[in-house]
């Protein structure tokens, strides 16, 4: 392997995507539960089957509660191509609302309630970079035929990009089946843009001995001649939530609990996966917690809202976070704070469309093709 080094975060990454941020009015800053909750439950019963409360495993439980359905980034995006509701509300964060958007038809709208849930590992792989890589990375190999792939978490142009070069979209639970079909049709993949579910992905495989990193931050990490030698070329981005599970924090959980049993998310590092039992996406997360007997003990190594909400649903199982109790937020999902939700539907009820999400046409398209790549595969 080429190198596999974390890059600094530049300051200058586009962590907001959608820069017409809606503020809040005053009136809805200070909201009691008790009051917010009866006015949610209020518009939601003016609407009707007019909207659907989509909410992703890492909303917060004054979030999820008010979902018609709760699952990973794969599940939410089934959910709305199969939704026929006029207004999706999108609990999650920009990228999965763009998804939304663009698996929806034209006559219904996706909203998000607050435009600063951006998710920062989406933001590390912009277009206009994987363009200018993409030039020098094929001029470097022009007998291969290398097939782009990109995680769900990233922006519409990219998906639309990878489209474009017979590429596909995929998710945490299917990155092993979008590499088989990659390596089907072609010789070499581009993964962009986590490089620990890329890297995670190429070990599934028995394909660890061939991967290389393209740092597109740092001119001695754009070796165009020497990643294109290798089948699996990584894109050097990350998610800060994720990177943050050492494989210190598996040997203390198991020091402290007997019996357990450690499941993470492929977002951490390739070390932390190996030295857990399981790896999966938070779908899978919350099987394993489901099916697990009374009295089992599981460590979860992900964001933890999501392991809170299966302490609550799953009283029964001694579900334990991975790295103590407050250090694994995810800053962009908790920017949905409920407030924002309340005041959204009551707009909706007042005919008043916030925080529209929508796509330009002419990247929704080709998006959509890479989407639908990942639904077939
Ligand atoms: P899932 O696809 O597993 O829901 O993960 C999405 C995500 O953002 C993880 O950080
Ligand atoms: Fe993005 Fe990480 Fe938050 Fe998931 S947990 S939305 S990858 S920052």
């Amino acid at each position: 392997m080429v190198k596999m080094e974390t890059a600094e975060l530049e300051t200058d990454l586009s962590l907001f995507k959608y820069d017409n941020l809606e503020q809040l009015p005053a009136r809805y800053r200070d909201l009691c539960e008790a009051e917010r909750t009866e006015r949610i439950e209020a518009a939601l019963s003016e609407l009707g089957d007019d909207v659907v409360i989509l909410g992703h495993n890492y909303q917060r439980r004054e979030i999820v509660e008010h979902a018609d359905f709760i699952g990973d980034s794969y599940q939410l995006s089934v959910e709305a191509a199969e939704s026929d509701a006029e207004y999706v509300i999108f609990g999650g964060v920009t990228f999965m609302a763009e998804s939304a958007d663009i698996i929806t038809d034209d006559d219904q709208t996706v909203i998000l309630p607050s435009m600063e849930a951006s998710c920062p590992m989406a933001g590390m792989a912009e277009a206009l970079q994987v363009d200018a890589a993409w030039a020098e990375i094929t001029a470097a190999a022009p007998d291969a035929n290398i097939i782009p792939i990109t995680y769900m978490n990233s922006y519409a142009d990219l998906k639309a990009f990878c489209a474009s070069q017979g590429g596909l979209v995929c998710t945490s639970s299917n990155a092993h089946k979008a590499f088989e079909y990659a390596f089907d049709k072609g010789d070499k993949v581009l993964f962009l843009p986590d490089k620990h579910l890329g890297e995670n992905t190429a070990y599934r495989l028995g394909m660890e001995d061939d991967i290389a990193e393209w740092d597109p931050w740092d001119p001695e990490g754009k070796d165009a001649e020497a990643v294109a030698k290798s089948d699996i070329i990584l894109w050097d981005g990350y998610c800060q939530v994720h990177e943050r599970f050492r494989k210190g924090h598996i040997e203390q959980v198991r020091a402290d609990y007997d019996d357990v049993t450690v499941i993470v998310h492929p977002e951490c590092r390739r070390e932390v996966v190996e030295a857990a039992d399981r790896a999966g996406s938070t779908a899978e997360i919350c099987r394993v917690v489901e099916e697990a007997d009374p009295g089992d003990t599981w460590a979860i190594g992900t964001e933890i809202h999501l392991t809170r909400h299966l302490k609550r649903w799953h009283p029964e199982v001694n579900v334990v976070p991975l790295c103590g109790d407050a250090c694994m937020d995810c800053n962009a999902m908790r920017q949905i704070d409920p407030n924002y939700l309340t005041w959204v539907l009551e707009e909706l009820v007042e005919g008043r469309e916030r925080n529209v999400i929508e796509v330009a046409p002419d990247e929704k398209d080709l998006a959509k093709v890479a989407l639908d790549r990942m639904l077939e595969i």
